[in-house]
């Protein structure tokens, strides 16, 4: 498998200081408090905005940044580094509108591209449910032809900023008969008629981003939000991921940069024995360890986002696929290793929530979860090896 060259220009760099800069400033001393309160970050969401920060994606065309993925990704990073929620602004911005830069009409994606680049609304994405976690196509959401319009009815479940966001890419069955090929995609509004979410998810980490169900009870939608022809819904929903799942490594690798930047600066303090606890050998391997582990995730990361950006331009890339469940995969699990050693590092400390690193660790868990477990990337990638 060959690896197109990558290099973060000086646009790169200069990116990741003002990212690192506006978080550490901005985002870093709210992300306890926002942990604690289970809160929106909603003045985090402005300071994005003002940044231009928040959906660095999405093409000049439509008014947005015009970031390429490599600059999405350190985006993200440099924001989940301070609070993994946080990223999820950019992350998701990203996964609900993927859908429509791969596959809608020109209009669509005028339409509601434009909004979440000035920072109008955001952009959920609405795949799983309740029984179709894994095995996504057997979703049972129903879109049901009447005259120019869809009548949506289900249940979407685990949806990344639902209620805070104002639109959704909803996936659903539109011809029950045909399978994967019988699923379509559509643009949902938060303020059609039928739209309501349920309870907020109570979950171990991300707490301050809202995770709910999206309700759809007989919602009447216009046949031109269809995104792309029917029956290609779950083709779209699936190359969406290709790309995306590299925000999730980025998420990731934010997630872990934080625990261990911080578990570093505590050793050479903390003192035990007459002397700071980063002049023992058995921690200095640990710390080794954890900084070899993240840089080889994250220059996997960084390939994959350079063939995210030849496929969205239209060359052909035959491992996108591997590539980014490979990142997924090996971020979020060098993640979740680098945060539990950095929790082992603050020993007593470290378990406490005065300390920032129980939090990142609880964090970390989800990025082997979503987007696909890590099952799931290990089955993508030995279907992709195999065929
Ligand atoms: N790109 C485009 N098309 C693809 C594709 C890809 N990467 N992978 C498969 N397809 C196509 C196949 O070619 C096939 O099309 P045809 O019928 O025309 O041949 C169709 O899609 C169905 O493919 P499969 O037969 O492989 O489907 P499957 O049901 O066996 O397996 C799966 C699919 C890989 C397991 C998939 O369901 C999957 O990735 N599951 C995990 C679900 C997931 O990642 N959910 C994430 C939810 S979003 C989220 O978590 C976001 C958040 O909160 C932040």
């Amino acid at each position: 498998m060959s690896v197109p060259l990558y290099s973060p220009s000086e646009e790169h760099e200069m990116l990741r200081e003002a990212v690192r800069a506006l978080a550490d400033e901005k985002i870093a001393p709210r992300a306890a408090a926002a942990d604690e309160n289970e809160e929106f970050p909603a003045d985090v969401y402005k300071d994005l905005v003002a940044a231009d920060f928040h959906a660095v994606h999405i093409p000049e065309e439509y008014g947005g940044a015009g970031a390429d993925a490599l600059a999405t990704v350190i985006v993200i990073e440099e924001i989940a580094r301070a609070c993994a929620s946080s990223s999820l602004i950019p992350a998701v911005n990203k996964l609900g509108t993927v859908p429509l830069l791969l596959s809608a009409s020109e209009e669509l994606k005028t339409q509601y591209l434009t909004p979440v680049a000035r920072g109008d609304g955001m952009f959920s994405y609405a795949l799983s449910e309740a029984d179709a976690g894994s095995d996504a196509a057997a979703m049972k959401t129903r879109a049901v032809p009447d005259g120019d319009h869809y009548i949506l009815n289900g249940t979407k479940s685990w949806i990344t900023n639902a209620g805070i966001s104002e639109y959704y890419t909803v996936m659903a069955v539109t011809d029950p008969t045909a399978g994967p090929r019988g699923i379509s995609a559509f643009v949902v509004e938060k303020s059609d008629e039928g739209v309501s979410f349920g309870p907020k998810e109570k979950k171990l980490g991300i707490k301050a981003s809202p995770t709910r169900q999206v309700i759809l009870n007989n919602v009447r939608i216009p046949a031109t939000r269809m995104i792309g022809a029917p029956g290609t819904g779950f083709k779209t929903a699936l190359a969406t991921l290709d790309h995306t799942r590299i925000t999730i490594a980025a998420q990731a690798l934010g997630i872990a940069q934080g625990a261990l930047d911080y578990a570093i600066g505590y050793v050479k303090q903390r003192k035990q024995f007459g002397r700071p606890i980063a002049d023992f050998q058995g921690l200095q391997f640990m710390i080794a360890d954890m900084a070899m582990k993240l840089e080889s995730a994250r220059q996997l990361t960084y390939a994959a986002a350079a063939k995210s950006d030849l496929a969205m331009h239209g060359t052909p890339v035959k491992d996108l696929t591997f590539f980014s469940s490979a990142a997924k995969c090996a971020a979020s699990d060098a993640a979740m290793d680098i945060t539990t050693d950095a929790v082992q590092l603050l020993g007593g400390y470290g378990y406490t929530r005065d300390y920032p690193v129980e939090r990142m660790m609880r964090d970390a868990k989800i990025t082997q979860i979503y987007e696909g477990t890590n099952q799931i990337q290990r089955m993508v990638m030995a279907r992709q090896l195999l065929k």
